[in-house]
């Protein structure tokens, strides 16, 4: 059987090195985690050099986690589901493999750069100019391939999976832009574009969005083709899915102040973004339910598949991480947790619990299909995963919890005389089992990974390229 690429079979080449590189950056971002939860256990891990300190790690490990390990897994399967969903192949072969290319070097470009203290200082946004300007150039490629495929599609409607990619793509981009206007003074340094709290909300407007619409729409765009796919079962409703789409877009783009409460910005902009991130809820929770019906008649198969109970689970902590987040921008509680380690279980019950276990099971779907084998090498392998990342997130979430409640209370404890009832560091040190507990939960997790690994490998050493090109041939005449 020849091996040549027929131009009607589906580009899956682009889909599996993304695919690959989700695993790769995974293990490595999140290994960057448990190091750097390590060192707030033992300092000593920072070795006292510069390059190897938490401050500079920290936003690598963000960066790896969000940018390589969310974006290979959101590059990948966006790929993959507008090709299906359109019988389509790709518009451009070539532009698709520099979109690949051309993110691995904005991530090893981050990798060389963040170590060496370059930075613009917005979290989230911490890459100087030359690699900003790669970035957006990437992306604006990316959104060619996505819409131009969607353009020559075979089929007569466009999936509601592909509304929430095509929602993404968009406002990522619009984000990116205008977040890093700048004054490039060298090579390495730029000063913003703006200035004092004007700087402020224009970050936050950005950093928020960036979790609606990196870390959220675009997973919902995953949700809605790996859950229906895995449980084989229509989405419970197309209208609750456009009627809840709407209402994200429209809501989430306003929420940014809830970042800024008690700062320099107007009061009636905080208390706007306070409302605008209650009613936000109401989409998320019609997002959330949507999948979790979806399994309605198919719930038993949770009981044998691994794969689905990663989806199922991740949507769980959608759910959770959505109530929570709501509460957390009210005022009130948010001059409890803000500065807290209850912020960071916040960001890590979406990203460990939503994030990385929707991609995972998304990753596990695909990559059998992707290499033209019946399916992964071990699905004990995949149980066992699905148990350590589980713990792992529990263990995680809980204990920031804990410490972030201890925190905020003891910040704010006063003695009768109007004087601080605990140092600092006294509840630093009250802070301390936490930090070796979540140190544990991301250690679980990210051991998960190199299961994960080991059975990706062994599944992709025993494919043959002419089994993987038949896979995607038959694809093409088959139903998505
Ligand atoms: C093994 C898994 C992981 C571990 C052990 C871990 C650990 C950490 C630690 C120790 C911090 C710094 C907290 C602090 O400054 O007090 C952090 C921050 C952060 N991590 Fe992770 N992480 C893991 C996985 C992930 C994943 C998969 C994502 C995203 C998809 C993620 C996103 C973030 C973000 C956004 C922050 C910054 C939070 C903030 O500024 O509020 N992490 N992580
Ligand atoms: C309805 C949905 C959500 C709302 C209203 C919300 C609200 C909030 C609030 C109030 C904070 C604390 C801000 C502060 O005190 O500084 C926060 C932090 C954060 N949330 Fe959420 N959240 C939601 C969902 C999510 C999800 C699903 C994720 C992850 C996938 C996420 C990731 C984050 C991150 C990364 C931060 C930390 C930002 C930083 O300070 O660096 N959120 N969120």
């Amino acid at each position: 059987m020849s091996t040549a690429i027929s131009p009607t079979a589906y580009n899956y080449k682009v889909v599996r090195q993304f695919a690959i590189m989700t695993v790769v950056w995974g293990i490595l971002g999140m290994g960057l985690g448990v190091f750097i939860a390590s060192q707030l256990v033992w300092p000593e891990l920072n070795f006292g050099l510069p390059w190897t300190s938490f401050g500079r790690l920290r936003p690598l490990h963000t960066n790896l986690v969000i940018f390589a390990f969310g974006g290979c897994a959101l590059f990948a399967t966006s790929y993959y589901v507008v090709q299906r969903t359109c019988q389509t192949r790709l518009i451009s072969d070539s532009l698709a493999a520099f979109t690949f290319w051309g993110w691995q070097a904005v991530i090893v470009g981050a990798i060389i750069t963040l170590p060496l203290g370059y930075t613009t200082t917005k979290e989230y946004a911490e890459l100087e100019w030359p690699l900003a300007i790669l970035l957006a150039i990437v992306w604006v490629t990316y959104g060619l391939v996505f819409f131009g495929t969607i353009t020559k599609r075979k089929t007569k409607h466009i999936y509601v999976g592909n509304w929430f990619y095509g929602a993404f793509i968009v406002v990522t981009a619009m984000l990116h832009i205008v977040n890093h206007a700048s004054l490039p003074v060298s090579f390495f340094k730029s000063y913003s574009a703006y200035s004092g709290a004007t700087d402020a909300m224009i970050q936050w407007w950005y950093g928020h969005n960036a979790v609606g619409f990196f870390l959220t729409t675009g997973f919902l765009g995953m949700m809605y083709y790996f859950v229906p796919k895995q449980a084989e079962r229509p989405i419970y409703s197309y209208r609750l899915s456009i009627v809840h789409f709407w209402a994200l877009i429209t809501l989430y783009i306003w929420a940014g102040p809830h970042h800024l409460h008690y700062t320099a910005l107007p009061d009636w902009a905080q208390s706007l973004g306070m409302a605008m991130s209650i009613i936000l809820l109401a989409p998320s929770w019609g997002g959330m339910i949507n999948g979790m019906m979806t399994l309605s008649g198919a719930w038993h198969k949770l009981r044998t598949d691994p794969i689905l109970r990663f989806l199922v689970v991740s949507l769980a902590f959608y759910g959770m991480s959505t109530f929570e987040g709501p509460m957390m921008a009210i005022k009130t509680v948010n001059s409890l947790s803000h500065y807290t380690d209850w912020t960071i279980g916040h960001v890590h019950a979406g990203a460990l619990g939503w994030v990385a276990m929707i991609s995972i099971g998304a990753i596990y779907h695909m990559i059998p299909r992707l290499f033209g084998r019946a399916q992964m090498h071990s699905v004990g392998l995949i149980n066992a995963h699905f148990w350590l990342a589980t713990i792992g997130t529990v263990l995680y979430i809980a204990s920031m919890w804990v410490n972030g409640i201890t925190q905020g209370l003891m910040w704010r404890a006063i003695n009768d005389d109007g004087t601080l009832t605990y140092s600092f560091v006294e509840a630093l040190q009250a802070s301390h089992p936490g930090y070796i507990v979540r140190a544990l939960g991301g250690a679980f997790f990210a051991s998960g990974m190199f299961l994960m690994a080991y059975n990706v490998w062994r599944t992709v050493r025993a494919s043959n390229p002419a089994e993987a090109e038949a896979a995607a041939q038959i694809a093409v005449v088959g139903a998505h």
